[in-house]
């Protein structure tokens, strides 16, 4: 997948190379502006005559050579979503197909937004996570597929737990891409999910009901606050009186802000002027909302409840550290697992009896 692994991504980019990327989003708009507003933009009549395969060829040359990440994935991406079908394999079989010049247009112009370092998952607006699709739009977070992981790591302790019905509560949802996966693979789950940011919990809502999820997902606009707390601003098409610092849970899941703030400026562009950096700004050591994460979970878990964690590689050591010194907390510090790159990234933390 081409945004595997951006995060970890660190590449410096200059001023005038962001400037420059910066001029190109606002064209952009205005490309965007104009497909929605049914606008027709000139075509060339090379443009017309090409098959499938040509354009595919052609653009990712030119992203190549203007520095675009991923250049043929993103044009497959790219004309998957034009012509319609799911799967950017099925591509190789309709190469020599033409596009009608109306499908040019867009793909001209989603390729445009592509050129200012839009990420492929906001121009098509939407992506797969596990087995289900999210819609996806900026600036909220997109789902990283080293998230899947906490996923996995999640349904194999619920599987071999003895649990009925599982509580689950997570802590800054986005898209809802963690609740989502894991309520439709377990339907012994009921998943609160919880974001600071109203856009967050509105796409989520939105991703729940086209999963017919409504059922096991309650999604609520509320912020972890530093001493520790839940404030709840609202609930999301429900009612009723829910007060999460009384509640306890068996599991609570969260994929919180970790970047340390000095590693912001050397993120990709695509993410620092598409994604929410208060999604991902951890503060000066990364830890600014895992801090009252551990401490909200030692009130809200269970007694053998367990605290899931993605971090930085930098943290599990630490995280170790604060359960062993706080051990009023009654927090274990159990697994620490590997991402992909073989990078410490998931911590698994017990309530202890
Ligand atoms: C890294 S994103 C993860 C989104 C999603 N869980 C995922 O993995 O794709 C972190 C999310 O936490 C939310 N968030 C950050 N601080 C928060 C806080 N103190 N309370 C609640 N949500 C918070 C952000 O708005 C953002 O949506």
């Amino acid at each position: 997948m081409w945004c595997r692994n951006i995060l970890r991504t660190r590449a410096i980019i200059n001023n005038s190379a962001t400037s420059i990327c910066l001029q190109r989003f606002a064209k952009n708009q205005r490309h965007l502006n104009d497909i929605m507003s049914g606008h027709s933009i000139r075509l060339t009549s090379s443009a017309r005559e090409c098959t499938i395969g040509d354009v595919i060829d052609k653009w990712s040359r030119r992203f190549e050579s203007e520095g675009i990440p991923e250049p043929v994935e993103s044009i497959e991406h790219i004309v998957a979503h034009i012509i319609g079908t799911e799967k950017i394999i099925d591509i190789l079989n309709v190469r020599n197909d033409r596009l009608s010049a109306s499908q040019i247009e867009k793909l001209e112009s989603l390729c445009e937004c592509r050129l200012s370092r839009m990420p492929v998952q906001y121009i098509i607006g939407e992506w797969d996570f596990r087995d289900i699709t999210v819609k996806l739009v900026p600036p909220i977070f997109i789902p990283r597929p080293e998230t899947e992981i906490l996923v996995d790591f999640v349904l194999k302790r619920l599987n071999s737990s003895q649990v009925e019905n599982c509580e689950i509560l997570e802590i800054g949802c986005g898209s809802g891409a963690i609740s989502l996966a894991l309520a439709h693979a377990c339907k012994k789950i009921k998943c609160t999910a919880i974001d600071m940011n109203l856009h967050a919990c509105e796409l989520t809502t939105t991703n729940r009901n086209n999963l017919n999820l409504a059922n096991q997902i309650m999604v609520m606009h509320a912020t972890l606050t530093p001493d520790a707390n839940i404030e709840i601003s609202s609930i999301l098409n429900g009612t009723g009186n829910v007060d999460l610092n009384s509640r306890l849970f068996d599991f609570v899941i969260s994929n919180p802000p970790y970047v340390p703030t000095k590693d912001i400026s050397r993120l990709q562009p695509e993410i620092k002027i598409y994604e929410d950096l208060r999604a991902l700004d951890g503060g000066d050591d990364g830890l600014k909302v895992i801090k009252p994460l551990l401490k909200y979970a030692a009130k809200t878990l269970k007694p053998g409840g367990r605290l899931f964690l993605e971090v930085d590689p930098i943290h599990p050591e630490y995280i170790h550290f604060f359960t062993n010194k706080y051990s009023d907390l009654k927090l274990h510090h159990e697994h620490t697992y590997k991402d992909f790159c073989n990078y410490d990234r998931f911590v698994e933390i017990v309530k202890v009896t």
